[in-house]
């Protein structure tokens, strides 16, 4: 028996590295799970990597409420209703000082890490709603624990939602909604390649080095593996964390001990 039996998911950035370890996590432990993300061809691919009947996809832009929307009526009319609500979309804008980021760029950032997840949350709950309960899990970071220069606009944004996850988990409890953050150190993959490579531009060090330096200030001495957090996300996703809301959940080697 699967821990998500008889569950159906959503996951944002249900291409990328996380999302795909989840989607095939959940769907390894019986739920049935449509992969949002903004590109059909890597949708396609995350879908055929997981394999099976459980799994399909809706192409969605998170910044477009009418896209959350959709994905949320997809997992309904697919699978019946809605229990989990990954809100895993995100993107790490550029690495510079606070006073050489354009309005832009704080905005695109924010964009799509706090008002992509508030327009989900605004989708997801009121399907949950129908279906008696629920666990929204939101993706944060440690740098939604504390700050890192240079990567203002996403560290604000990963602050952000955990105050946005706060409030949801009071205002949703009553509804037997659960939700939490996920917050991982640097996890293997493409998005701390382009930040070590924006950090490494900027202080000439080159991203291999400023890898092994980055890796070395983690007392678990690594980073983190997709698989890593997706098991994170299951406990807080399952019926195992049913009295489990409101938290914010690290996942990451040690970093913020
Ligand atoms: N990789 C890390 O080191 C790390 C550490 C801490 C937190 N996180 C967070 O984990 C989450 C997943 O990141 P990842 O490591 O899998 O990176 P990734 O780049 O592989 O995945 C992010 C996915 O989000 C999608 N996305 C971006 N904008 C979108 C939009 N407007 N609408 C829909 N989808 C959109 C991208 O297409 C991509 O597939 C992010 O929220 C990220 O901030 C990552």
């Amino acid at each position: 028996m699967g821990r998500l039996e008889n569950k159906v998911a959503v996951i944002t950035g249900g291409a990328g590295e996380i999302g795909q370890a989840a989607g095939a996590l959940f769907v390894a432990q019986g739920a049935q799970v449509v992969l949002a993300d903004l590109n059909e061809d890597r949708l396609r691919d995350a879908v055929a990597a997981i394999g099976g009947n459980n799994v399909s996809y809706a192409v969605a832009d998170v910044t477009r409420a009418a896209d959350n929307a959709a994905m949320v009526a997809a997992a309904e009319e697919r699978y019946g209703g809605l229990d989990i609500f990954l809100a895993n979309a995100g993107v790490e804008g550029k690495v510079k000082p606070i006073p050489d980021f354009d309005e832009s760029e704080f905005d695109s950032v924010l964009n799509v890490n706090v008002k992509g997840v508030f327009l989900g949350l605004q989708s997801a709950i009121p399907a949950m709603k129908r279906r008696g309960g629920g666990s929204i899990v939101i993706t944060s970071s440690v740098a939604g624990v504390e700050g890192y220069a240079n990567v203002s606009p996403y560290v604000t944004s990963k602050h952000a939602v955990v105050g946005m996850m706060r409030s949801a988990a009071k205002e949703c409890a009553a509804d037997n909604i659960r939700v939490n953050t996920v917050n991982p150190s640097p996890v293997e993959g493409r998005m701390i390649s382009s930040l070590n490579s924006g950090m490494g531009e900027l202080v000439g060090i080159g991203a291999e080095d400023l890898k092994a330096a980055s890796m070395a200030g983690i007392p678990m001495q690594r980073y983190g593996r997709p698989e890593e957090i997706a098991q994170v996300m299951l406990f807080l996703a399952s019926d195992d964390a049913s009295w489990v809301t409101g938290s914010v959940y690290l996942a990451d080697g040690g970093n913020t001990a």
